[in-house]
């Protein structure tokens, strides 16, 4: 998605989003769950974005919103200028898998190609493709029941990328991994977006991961999701021609986001990580990898 922008000339966000909250309501409910409380940021075009903030502080259900799936009570929402719609233009990777279990890898894939009318050859072709980027190509003729959760994640990520879109919504793709899968699929993830760009907005409870792929981090406050502080990451791209992780920066953002995440944690009464009287900390909290 390359921007001919003059120099100087404005850029409108690629994403933009606008006083937006939502609350979940059980039928015929007067009360019920306020995920996502006056929310306001915007996305720049070929922006690698992270999402991070404690268990139920909303980031799905911003995640939905930004695809269309579901929509806010009130603010608005653009995507390039309109509101969002679902699409091979918005790859998306749930935080679940949703593998049709009665389909191959390879038709899996393939899906979001097929109901748009591409012919079975090219499905096929690209489908392979995208599975040997996620290291599956020889599963290609494998069901869903007989991939490994983590086999089953990277199938899926084979899924969003198989439209080429120009809008990359992931929901902790990596989180089945095992630790050394997903520092490949990190690097992996790092140069498909260094060679395709476009938008990618990752939520992930790993601030190691989003300070390693980001050039932007949301932190989301819970109950209700609200904005805590948007960061800028500055270190060059790409981040796996050299070692990211060891410059001074990079620990300094990831030791400030672990923090604010540990006290956001720490401070909500409805949160059964942390014992309130010695504050010790029990179960996965953000940033705990
Ligand atoms: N369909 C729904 N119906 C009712 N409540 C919902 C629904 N989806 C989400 N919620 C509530 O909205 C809040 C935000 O949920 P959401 O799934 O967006 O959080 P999250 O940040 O993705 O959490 P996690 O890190 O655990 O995945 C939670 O309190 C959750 O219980
Ligand atoms: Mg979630």
């Amino acid at each position: 998605m390359p921007d001919d922008l003059a120099p100087g000339e404005a850029m409108s966000p690629a994403i933009s989003v606008r006083n937006i909250s939502k609350t979940f309501r059980r039928a015929k409910a007067k009360t019920g769950v306020k995920a996502i409380d006056d929310v306001s940021f915007d996305i720049k075009p070929n922006t690698f974005v992270s999402l991070v903030g404690p268990s139920g502080c909303g980031k799905t259900t911003m995640l939905r919103m930004l695809n269309g799936l579901i929509h806010p009570d009130s603010g608005e929402i653009l995507v390039d200028g309109a509101a969002p719609t679902p699409g091979p233009h918005m790859g998306f990777v749930f935080q679940s898998f949703r593998l049709m279990p009665w389909r191959t890898i390879r038709a899996n894939v393939a899906f979001t190609l097929e109901v748009h009318g591409v012919s079975a050859r090219e499905c096929a072709e690209r489908a392979d493709h995208y599975l040997a980027m996620v290291g599956l190509r020889r599963f290609a003729e494998s069901y869903p029941a007989e991939l490994s959760g983590g086999m089953k994640q990277r199938a899926a990520l084979a899924r969003a990328l198989v439209g080429r879109p120009r809008f990359l919504l992931m929901d902790e793709p990596f989180a089945n991994l095992d630790a050394q899968t997903r520092e490949f699929m990190q690097i992996e993830l790092a140069k498909i977006w260094q060679h395709h760009k476009g938008v990618v907005v990752l939520v992930t409870h790993s601030v190691d991961e989003a300070v390693l792929l980001s050039d932007q981090i949301i932190l989301l406050n819970p109950r209700p999701g609200r904005v805590a502080e948007i960061l800028d990451v500055d270190l060059p791209h790409p981040r796996y021609a050299y070692d990211a992780r060891a410059r001074p920066e990079f620990a300094e953002m990831r030791g400030h986001l672990w923090n604010r995440i540990k006290d956001m944690v720490a401070n909500d009464p409805e949160s059964e990580f942390f014992m309130r009287d010695d504050g010790a900390s029990a179960g996965k909290t953000a940033g705990g990898e």
